[in-house]
């Protein structure tokens, strides 16, 4: 047999790009796929993900390359090993409080790695319906916390001071399994394009703080009522959650919704213990989420350990200070966060997925993807595309089925074809109205805001047209 050099996984990460050349790692051998990129069926910008890397955990995603006429092309390009030396990389270092943290794929966009914030790269993010669980975005706030599932309790403060504790067998088991479909966003979703009109404070999320799954678990609505609860309530009343990450002061991360939406059997608010199939990965929330189908991410409180009916919104720092919208004109100075409401449903919004900002396209057929949604279950009716900066529009082709009425919790995805001519300059615009005709405002400076939340004006994506 040949022998080949060795190399380590540092050097083979020095090889990114076409000019540096294109290397990859898969079992104890690395290829040089420059030449191959080009001819990928699936994509030069999808291959070009794992460049530097192991491709394991992207055709993990892919299984059309468990085939073996796969592993037989790839051998082609073989240059070299890893050196045996080559250990996984080392255990954190101690007195890390996020040393604990899960392994994450390493196709994500990282926005912040301790706590970890990272969203899909937008050439995968549409591409499936159901985000897959390795690459749905990541919002945390905190070290994720190691939780046994053995000694888990789940404590709901019922009426009279009587109070439920609940094991993850108790959980799964009284109370019947719902499924849900919903999308999750952040607030600070397409952050980043509200950065360029002024600064503001917070991760620069690109289009990717979105994602959606099929959620598995116990309907809150039924927990409530096991409790105690009565469907009907007089007065306000909120339902506080508490996660089991918190602050070095001790406070738990927390949020709240309405009782009215908690207890309602429409809303499809859940207990989550599944995502997509599979119980929660850690960084989701195992092994107890809520989910609030239609509502702004931040109230699905992860790692959930107390839920309880307040007649004041949880006391959290997420609840009070953060996660609400500001007119233009408040600044640091002159912010007052008891003014303004806590985000709950969250408004209409789309953003391209594919071409990519600058990307030099062929000419002829163009093929603009993209996302739509919007909060409250309002269903996606329209997104309109335009390739001139918003002078002429056309209607995009919906995927997928119409979704019951008032409960739209997931995304569409949308697509459209149009010619273009060799040399062109495209302004690519979408915009998506919802079932109540709530549409995108056209431009982000009118709705800047300093904690950039809220941001949903027209998503514009340049590109050139190749001769
Ligand atoms: C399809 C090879 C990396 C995503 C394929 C096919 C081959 C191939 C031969 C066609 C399989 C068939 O239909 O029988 C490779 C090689 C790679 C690589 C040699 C690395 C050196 C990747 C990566 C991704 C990816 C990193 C995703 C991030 C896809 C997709 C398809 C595909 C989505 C399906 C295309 C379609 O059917 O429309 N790949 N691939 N590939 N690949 Fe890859
Ligand atoms: N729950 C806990 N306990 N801690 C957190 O930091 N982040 C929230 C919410 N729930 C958070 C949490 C925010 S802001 C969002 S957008 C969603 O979780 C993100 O969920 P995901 O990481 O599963 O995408």
């Amino acid at each position: 047999a040949p022998r080949y050099p060795r190399y380590t996984r540092e050097e083979v990460g020095r090889h990114r790009t076409p000019q540096d050349r294109v290397w990859v790692t898969h079992g104890t051998d690395v290829f040089d796929v420059t030449d191959f990129v080009e001819l990928h069926p699936g994509g030069a910008d999808k291959i070009l993900l794992a460049a530097g890397g192991a491709l394991e955990p992207f055709w993990a995603l892919y299984a059309v390359h468990s085939q073996p006429h796969v592993l037989e092309l790839l051998r082609e390009y073989k240059v070299g090993e890893l050196s045996p030396e080559e250990a996984p990389p080392a255990a954190a270092a101690t007195g890390d409080p996020f040393a604990g943290d899960p392994p994450r794929h390493p196709g994500l966009r990282v926005n912040s790695q301790k706590p970890f914030n990272a969203e899909p790269p937008a050439e995968l993010l549409a591409e499936r319906f159901l985000t897959p669980n390795e690459l749905f975005f990541t919002r945390n706030h905190l070290p994720v916390p190691a939780v046994d599932p053995g000694s888990y309790r789940l404590r709901v403060e019922g009426p009279g001071g009587r109070a439920l504790s609940l094991s993850l067998p108790e959980l799964r088991s009284r109370f019947p399994k719902h499924e849900v479909t919903a999308t999750l966003q952040c607030a600070g979703n397409r952050r980043a394009e509200m950065s360029q009109v002024r600064p503001v404070k917070g991760l620069p999320w690109d289009i990717g703080a979105i994602s959606t799954a099929r959620w598995g678990g116990a309907r809150l609505r039924d927990v409530l009522l096991h409790a105690g609860f009565e469907e009907e309530r007089e007065g306000e009343w909120h339902v506080c959650f508490e996660g089991l990450d918190a602050d070095a002061g001790g406070a738990p991360y927390g949020a709240s919704i309405p009782y009215g939406r908690a207890v309602s059997p429409a809303a499809d608010v859940l207990l989550a213990y599944e995502m997509n199939g599979e119980e929660l990965p850690r960084d989701h929330g195992f092994p107890v989420r809520v989910v609030v189908p239609g509502v702004v991410g931040a109230r699905s409180v992860k790692w959930l350990r107390r839920v309880a009916v307040s007649p004041a919104e949880s006391p959290s720092h997420w609840q009070q200070n953060d996660y609400k919208g500001f007119s233009p004109c408040v600044d640091w100075d002159t912010v007052d966060y008891k003014t303004a409401p806590a985000i709950q449903e969250l408004p209409v919004q789309s953003a391209i997925t594919h071409p990519r900002p600058g990307a030099a396209v062929p000419a002829g057929e163009l093929t603009v993807k993209g996302y739509a949604w919007s909060g409250g279950g309002r269903p996606v009716v329209r997104v309109d595309v335009s390739l001139d900066g918003g002078r002429t529009w056309r209607v995009a082709r919906l995927a997928g089925e119409r979704p019951p009425p008032e409960r739209a919790w997931a995304w569409v995805l949308w697509e459209l074809q149009a010619p273009v001519a060799a040399g062109a300059e495209l302004e690519i615009v979408c915009k998506a109205v919802d079932g109540s005709y709530n549409v995108q405002p056209d431009s982000v400076a009118p709705i800047w805001n300093l904690r950039g939340v809220l941001s949903n004006a027209w998503h514009r994506v340049r590109v050139s047209v190749r001769d």
